[in-house]
């Protein structure tokens, strides 16, 4: 099947019509019905599925049932977020196997595609949930501990979806993917090439700020006998934008929560969700650390509390420079660059799978947004990219 029509069926399910986005988190109908979608494909070019506990998929294109080059991506989504996140590396994966087929190619060893469930943490809250625990890096006993935020937990979710949660935890996929390579649309503006590949992956975390305070009236509490949570939270948020300013770094809330949310009420608590980004290790510290501080500062003149607790981090990820040169080599010259963006192939190649990952230009650098948006040509290129990697891999 071409891209085009596989793209135009993949990107239909669940768009949100008023927005153009789409909100799949893991294991929630839409992305259930995006995951049955890739199932479908898979049963229709005959693809032997291997699934784990979790939830976690592999599709096999060829006899043995040894190790292999898997590539593949993610169906899952931020909320509100872009078509290209995730699924473009499944789709591309499809199309680039059918070329391959259409070609005549028989790889040596088994080529697979994967689908690794809730990338995003859109649901649950922790980013690569699925990879994470497929490589052990998240026990089960954690990650079953997790809930959405309607208070469903991961069993619930997983139950609901038909796997069971007994089967949660290291996943048997691992030992068949001799390689890893994944395709994904490029997130910022840093590519102006239609293809490249990557070199490293920042070191990022998300940590939960609690700001505590006192409920009051909001007509008849006199400004200065407030203890205001979305005050010192306030100033945090200004803080943390202008640390990593100064640092050459990201800095993000996101995502807030209020309590108990009344418009004429001083709030009791505010929760608020940073996510910290930055090119090296010592650079993130520092700037949590001086976000931190101000923010502590603050609470003190404002006599609110503060609480920060560490939700995930994830360290730097330089993928191994002998696989990346290779792709470099195949695709005559490919520009390399870092990302920002957090990966399961950063999660995969921690866990000592040799990885690979091949961006696709996006013109606008915009992303988890329903206006990511990436070239039809540029697309077809990276589904040519990702054929002739998977031919030399897999040769
Ligand atoms: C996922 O795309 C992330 O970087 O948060
Ligand atoms: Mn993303
Ligand atoms: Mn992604």
């Amino acid at each position: 099947m071409s891209f085009e029509s596989l793209w135009a069926d993949e990107s239909a399910i669940g768009r949100n019509p008023d927005t153009g986005g789409y909100t799949r988190g893991g294991w929630s109908p839409t992305e259930r019905e995006a995951t049955h979608w890739f199932l479908d494909q898979c049963a229709a070019r005959g693809l032997t599925v291997e699934s784990d506990g979790i939830g976690n998929l592999i599709a096999w294109w060829g006899a043995s049932d040894g190790p292999g080059v898997v590539t593949g991506s993610h169906l899952d989504s931020v909320i509100d977020g872009g078509a290209f996140d995730g699924p473009l590396g499944v789709v591309s994966a499809l199309a680039a196997v059918d070329q391959l087929r259409a070609e005549g190619f028989e790889p040596g060893v088994p080529i697979g595609i994967g689908a690794f469930v809730e990338e995003e943490g859109s649901r649950f809250g922790m980013p690569c949930l699925g990879s994470r625990v497929a490589a052990g890096v998240l026990s089960a006993e954690k990650a079953l501990q997790l809930k959405d935020r309607a208070g469903v937990g991961l069993g619930e979710a997983l139950e609901d979806a038909g796997l069971d949660p007994a089967r949660v935890g290291p996943s048997p996929l691992l030992r068949r993917m001799g390689t890893f390579v994944e395709l994904h649309v490029e997130q910022g503006r840093g590519l102006t090439a239609p293809v490249g590949v990557a070199s490293s992956i920042w070191p990022h975390g998300r940590f939960r700020f609690t700001f505590g305070g006192e409920a009051n009236h909001a007509g008849t509490t006199l400004m200065e006998d407030r203890h205001d949570p979305m005050l010192t939270y306030a100033m945090t948020a200004l803080a943390a934008n202008k640390q990593a300013r100064l640092a050459g770094a990201r800095a993000t809330f996101g995502r807030l929560s209020v309590e108990p949310n009344g418009t004429n009420a001083v709030p009791s608590q505010v929760t608020a969700w940073l996510d910290a980004r930055a090119a090296d290790t010592a650079t993130l510290e520092s700037l949590l650390a001086a976000i931190i501080k101000q923010a502590t500062e603050r609470a003190e003149r404002d006599g609110t509390t503060l609480e920060v607790t560490p939700e995930s981090v994830s360290p730097v990820v330089d993928f191994p420079a002998g696989l990346r040169d290779r792709l470099v080599n195949v695709l005559d010259g490919a520009p390399v660059l870092p990302t920002g963006a957090g990966h399961d192939a950063g999660v995969f190649s921690d866990a000592g799978i040799p990885t690979a990952m091949l961006f696709v230009r996006n013109p606008t650098g915009i992303s988890h947004s329903p206006a990511e948006y990436a070239e039809l040509d540029d697309c077809l290129a990276g589904v040519d990219a990702l054929a002739a990697v998977l031919k030399d891999l897999a040769k």
